[in-house]
């Protein structure tokens, strides 16, 4: 049985993570702490909430005191970090959450992971007990690919190219750092672009989804040529849990969908599916009238070519075969599948993302430190 410390658990990965890991694992005790930032958000939780199993601790990655108790206090045995400011274009705009969160926040888990697992037995002359620090990364450390550049592997050198990644390739450093350093059991998962359900809608696929019910335009940076590898987030859930319980300390993993889309096409593809969707279901029309109208011009109509992102990777693509190797890693969900129920999952809970596009989904969070 583990205990798990989820950082970042309210976020997207992180709340599908929860879910997976309590339906599959029901005995092991999981804590969430998170900041609860513009992309935290507390619903995302809510079918674990009342599970005796689970804690929720509204709090900040960099308060180093309040890991190192949370530690020591539910007796963590399995640290799985996803806790991070994660969407690139407000990296440009605004570096500074960036390079506190995943670099500082990073580094303060590893300075509470050390004292407790570490230096404290130490002192007692104690074996280090079982310890396992997860820290959840990103293929876009390896920079960007042409068309005909093979794969990133776990041996392709670091080449960030936004504050973003060049974050996230310091975190995936210093978590390196205090394993060749200090000993410390880590492991690191670099993961190529997730989706599904509880996804913000600041980011390409629930964007896409969202406006096209709202008929706003679709906004395609550049010439939309730029390809991302796509990958059920659920498999990324499934993939940590193989690297927790198979992988070897010290190791990095590569974690993809082998599953390539240009931008552009993804979007065709996405408005497709809705069309598809509104002429199976008449209630839909009435539930989303604007997107209705949209259908009946063509959906792809809504697609707009805007200016590009500064920088922008012209493409990831993972090899992951260490993964499947050793790991006996491949993702469960096709493209098809996974796409169609991401899509209704979206039409389905209409009300999650009309709270976070109003702010209401906040009012939790606001209410707590209300008088
Ligand atoms: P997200 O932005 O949806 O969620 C991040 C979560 O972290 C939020 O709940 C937020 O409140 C919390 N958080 C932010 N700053 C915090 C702090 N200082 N202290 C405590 N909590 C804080 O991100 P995501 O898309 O779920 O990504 C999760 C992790 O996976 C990130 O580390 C990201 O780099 C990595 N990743 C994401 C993808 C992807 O496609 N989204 C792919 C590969 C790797
Ligand atoms: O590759 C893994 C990464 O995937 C994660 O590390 C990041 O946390 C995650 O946000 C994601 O980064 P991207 O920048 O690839 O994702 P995003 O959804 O922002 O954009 C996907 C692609 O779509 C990218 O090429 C930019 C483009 N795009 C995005 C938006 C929001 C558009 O063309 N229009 C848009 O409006």
């Amino acid at each position: 049985m583990k205990k798990l410390l989820v950082t970042g658990g309210a976020g997207f990965i992180g709340a599908n993570f929860v879910h997976y890991w309590m339906k599959k694992y029901p005995k092991d005790k999981v804590v969430v702490i998170d900041a609860l930032t513009y992309a935290g958000n507390f619903s995302n939780l809510a079918s674990v909430q009342n599970n005796e199993n689970f804690n929720f601790v509204h709090g900040d990655i960099c308060d180093q005191p309040l890991v190192e108790s949370l530690l020591t206090e539910h007796d963590i045995d399995t640290l799985v970090h996803f806790a991070a400011e994660s969407h690139v274009d407000r990296s440009i705009t605004g570096p500074d959450a960036f390079i506190e969160t995943n670099i500082m926040g990073t580094y303060s888990l590893l300075k509470a992971a050390k004292i407790v697992w570490l230096d404290s037995v130490q002192a007692d002359n104690e074996q280090p007990k079982n310890h396992r620090f997860h820290h959840v990364s990103t293929d876009e450390v390896y920079g960007t690919l042409s068309a005909t550049d093979p794969a990133f592997t776990e041996e392709t050198a670091y080449a960030p190219n936004s504050p973003y990644s060049a974050s996230k390739a310091a975190s995936d450093h210093l978590v390196r750092a205090y394993h060749h350093t200090y000993g410390l059991n880590v492991t690191t998962s670099n993961c190529s672009n997730n989706y599904g359900p509880y996804h913000f809608p600041e980011k390409l696929i629930p964007l896409v989804i969202t406006n096209i019910l709202h008929e706003k335009s679709l906004p395609i940076y550049g010439d939309g040529q730029q390809i991302r590898d796509w990958l059920y987030v659920e498999d990324h859930a499934y993939g940590i849990d193989l690297v927790l319980n198979k992988g070897r300390i010290g190791e990095n993993y590569n974690i993809g969908g082998n599953n390539e889309w240009a931008n552009i096409d993804i979007v065709k593809e996405i408005s497709l599916l809705v069309e598809q969707e509104f002429q199976k279901d008449s209630n839909l029309a009435k539930r989303f009238p604007k997107a209705l109208s949209a259908i009946a011009q063509n959906t792809k109509s809504l697609i707009t070519y805007v200016q590009d992102r500064p920088g922008h990777d012209r493409r990831y693509a993972i090899d992951a075969t260490k993964t499947n190797n050793e790991l006996g890693y491949q993702p469960k969900e096709s493209f098809k599948t996974g796409i169609a129920k991401t899509v209704q999952w979206y039409l389905n809970n209409e009300n999650w993302w009309q709270s976070v596009m109003d702010g209401s989904y906040q009012d939790w969070i606001k209410s707590q430190y209300s008088n």
